[in-house]
């Protein structure tokens, strides 16, 4: 059985805070406790893809990074080995060069690849698995929708920034006696808008799991006005919509198919204004989201993952990707972590306790 001596760590996909916590548990953990060397791959897949993307990684490189935002090694969400954009004779194609990913870990002397991604790099990873690459996945998003983990570290960090601006925009709400829509981002997940609207005591929440009732939203502003409630706090997912309507985008598919969610809050802000003729402004946070210095429980969370992966590869757990299982930190494999997106229970605790405290979920 070959030994490890190499191993390889890249991050794909969008960036999150406590990536680099993850990169920094990998390196500590690969040369202090395994006497073994790390490399850094660029930009995701695509550094596995074009040349002179590889840099190894030491102690020192790793220094200071632990409260750093974003990623050392820079990420992509274009680079899909499997459905690879590339211009030939002036036309775009879509090529598979997961054969060319094969060759330049093997060149590069990596005997495992450490792959720190949501669902679409778990899926390549998984794939590069069945075709004999020792990959070990680790699981990042800010939306928090992959099942196989409780919860994913960057989470906490984007539900503080939303939260913090919930509270920004209520103070101005009151003041004006306005209401205040706030766009926050999830896919087709509704945490980050369940989560901080209860942190920010939100009136209204909508949410991709409950399509909403626009009369009823407004219903439950004028309910308000009448108890001398002047203003309304509404958070809105990036992936709601009305009944029988549809998600709001702002631009075709990315190359893998996934829509480009954004804009709902406009749409909801403008019927609010309309129907109940309250003044209404419309705040969208997009990237704010994903970016800043990391919580401590995403810091700590990505660190442990990232010795978790390193344990894992010694123990050529391949085709695993390492999980929260509370308190624990476990492993499931790759098959069984991807494609399964984590919802908001629509009939769950947190909605029925939504509910009881008196906040719209839109129906
Ligand atoms: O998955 C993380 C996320 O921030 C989603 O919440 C959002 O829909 C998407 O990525 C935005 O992607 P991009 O940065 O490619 O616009």
């Amino acid at each position: 059985m070959k030994s490890i001596k190499r191993i390889g760590v890249l991050t794909g996909g969008g960036d999150c805070p406590g990536l680099n916590a993850v990169i920094r548990a990998v390196v500590k953990t690969a040369i202090n406790v395994y006497h073994s060397q790390v490399v850094g791959i660029e930009d995701g897949f695509e550094g596995l893809i074009k040349p002179g993307k590889a840099r190894n990684l030491s102690l020192s490189d790793v220094k200071g990074i632990l409260p750093r935002g974003g990623t050392i090694l820079g990420t992509s969400n274009r680079g899909n080995p499997f459905a690879y954009e590339m211009e030939v004779d002036g036309k775009k194609v879509i090529k598979d060069v997961s054969d060319i990913v094969i060759s330049n870990i093997k060149t590069l002397n990596i005997d495992t690849l450490i792959v720190i991604g949501g669902d679409g790099s778990l899926k390549i990873s998984k794939e590069l698995f069945e075709k004999g690459v020792p990959v070990i996945g680790v699981p990042k998003t800010i939306d928090n929708d992959i099942s196989a983990t409780a919860v994913t570290f960057g989470f906490d960090t984007a539900l503080n920034t939303a939260t913090e601006a919930i509270d920004k925009l209520h103070t101005t709400a009151e003041s004006h006696h306005r209401v205040m829509v706030v766009e926050v981002m999830g896919r087709n997940a509704g945490w980050i808008a369940m989560e901080s609207g209860i942190a920010g005591g939100a009136d209204i929440i909508l949410i991709p799991e409950i399509p909403y009732d626009i009369p009823k939203v407004c219903e439950k502003i004028m309910e308000r006005e009448r108890e001398n409630k002047k203003f309304s706090i509404v958070v809105v997912a990036e992936g709601a919509k009305p009944i029988g309507g549809d998600v709001v985008t702002w631009a075709p598919p990315d190359p893998s198919g996934v829509p480009r969610l954004g804009g709902i809050a406009h749409r909801v802000g403008e019927k609010i204004g309309e129907i109940t003729g309250k003044e209404t402004r419309v705040t969208t946070l997009g990237h704010v989201q994903r970016g800043g210095s990391p919580t401590p429980f995403d810091r700590i969370l990505g660190t442990r993952f990232g010795t978790a992966a390193v344990h894992l590869a010694f123990r050529r757990g391949f085709g695993r990707m390492v999980c929260l299982k509370p308190p624990d930190i476990k492993s499931v494999p790759l098959h069984e972590a991807v494609g399964v997106q984590k919802l908001v229970p629509p009939d769950g605790e947190l909605i029925n306790m939504a509910k009881a405290l008196g906040i719209c979920m839109g129906i």
